[in-house]
């Protein structure tokens, strides 16, 4: 049984990706307490209360993979990786979205997996072979009935989502050949500990993973990790690279060096969490101020890339439309709506940001050098960018 120990209350927080039309700003938004613990046995650091993902991922789901450089890039990076390295003739990825990984590969070497189905039309369309559904046991059978085993599995920012872990991996073991790679990337707990990024908790991130945390759950199901990459992506992230235990590849010295770092650091101690609840509260404070100092002399502050992540923020915080005056996105199914909880407006971004704008929280701060390289006008007339992470200040 998981026991899991709170060290971290993040409040009331509506569902992160939920945009609100306007015809519905007046309906009452559903909001969830927002806890976070540690289940010190698997060293598991998981939401206390998930949400069914049904209402999280369904034929509404705004995120798009593409609407970053910086992902495309890395995607296009790994693709060439995985064909040097593994030279696999079947992929499956779980999680696929909008085909930003698969685009990279021949149409007939890889399968994906979307349950969104509104996201899962757009590879359809473009010809790959997407099935709309949750990554269960029922959906590796029917992969493994139509396509056969595969010779690697890539999933990122995806396996996190999933509440089940022991049901994600037996289905990959059914799908998975005894050879096969898989390929796992998701935020890194040490770096959102460090960072103070406790916007990296929200109620589709059920899971922020360690190396440790995903160990203990690999060994039930004779997998094992043999290579970690350190990632700068979504703010740090890492690329786990896992096999069967059966399988004789040679385990990488990287993975001694990230459990080590990780020990080091104390993410197999409770006190480790809530030292950082601590600085988790600080940074509340000192954001608002900021806020409030910039409010009180009337100056106007827009926000630039709407996140999940900005949700936890805005909500935990209490910056509402008082403090933003509105959002600006370059994901269609995000513009004209509203943030959910705190209702600010959401704009199309136009390509820059307006002149009379002095200061831009940065909601997409993962995003921060692809940003700063774009808005390098803005910051030439001396605009201002509010960053919330490692500490809140004004750059
Ligand atoms: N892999 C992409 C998308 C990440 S967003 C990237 O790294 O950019 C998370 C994706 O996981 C969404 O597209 C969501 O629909 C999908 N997802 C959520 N739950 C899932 C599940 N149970 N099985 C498969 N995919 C799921
Ligand atoms: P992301 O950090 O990937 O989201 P989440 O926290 O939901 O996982 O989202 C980045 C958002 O920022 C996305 O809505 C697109 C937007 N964005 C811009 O508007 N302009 C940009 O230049 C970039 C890089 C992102």
């Amino acid at each position: 049984m998981k026991k899991n120990i709170n060290f971290l209350d993040l409040g009331l927080q509506p569902l992160a990706n939920n945009y609100i039309n306007k015809k519905d700003l007046k309906k009452k938004e559903k909001k969830y307490r927002l806890k976070v613990g540690i289940d010190l046995k698997t060293k598991l650091v998981s939401i206390n209360k998930p949400i069914s993902s049904k209402i999280m991922f369904n034929n509404k789901y705004p995120y798009r993979s593409s609407m970053s450089k910086t992902m495309i890039k890395s995607f296009l990076d790994l693709s060439k990786i995985i064909n040097k390295k593994f030279n696999p003739n079947k992929i499956l990825e779980i999680g696929s979205n909008d085909g930003s990984f698969i685009k990279n590969f021949s149409k007939k070497k890889v399968i994906g997996i979307e349950p969104c189905s509104n996201v899962e039309k757009i590879t359809k369309k473009m010809g790959f072979n997407t099935y709309p559904d949750y990554w269960d046991l029922k959906t590796a059978r029917k992969i493994f009935k139509k396509n056969g085993n595969v010779d690697l599995i890539y999933s990122a920012n995806t396996i996190s989502h999933i509440q089940n872990l022991d049901e994600v991996f037996k289905s990959i073991n059914i799908v998975l050949n005894d050879k096969g790679i898989l390929i796992i990337e998701d935020p890194s707990l040490l770096e959102c500990l460090k960072k103070n990024t406790y916007d990296q908790f929200y109620n589709e991130h059920i899971y922020v993973f360690s190396l440790i945390g995903i160990e203990s759950i690999l060994k039930k199901h004779n997998l094992e990790v043999f290579h970690v990459q350190n990632l700068q992506i979504h703010g740090g992230s890492n690329r786990y690279f896992i096999k069967k235990i059966d399988n004789k590849r040679k385990i990488k010295s990287s993975v001694k060096f990230t459990r080590d770092n990780e020990i080091k650091y104390g993410l197999d101690k409770i006190s480790t969490y809530r030292q950082f609840a601590k600085r988790v509260r600080s940074s509340k404070k000192i954001l608002k101020d900021i806020f409030d100092k910039i409010n009180s002399k009337n100056k106007k502050i827009i926000g630039y890339g709407v996140t999940a992540k900005s949700t936890t923020i805005l909500n935990y915080c209490k910056i509402s439309k008082k403090l933003i005056e509105y959002f600006v996105d370059t994901t269609k199914d995000k513009q004209n709506k509203y943030t959910p909880g705190t209702k600010i407006p959401i704009y199309k971004y136009k390509g820059f940001i307006e002149k009379n704008v002095e200061f831009v929280f940065l909601g997409a701060w993962n995003f921060k050098e692809e940003i700063f390289k774009k808005e390098k006008k803005f910051i030439k007339r001396g605009g201002k960018f509010i960053i919330h992470t490692p500490t809140p200040k004004i750059i």
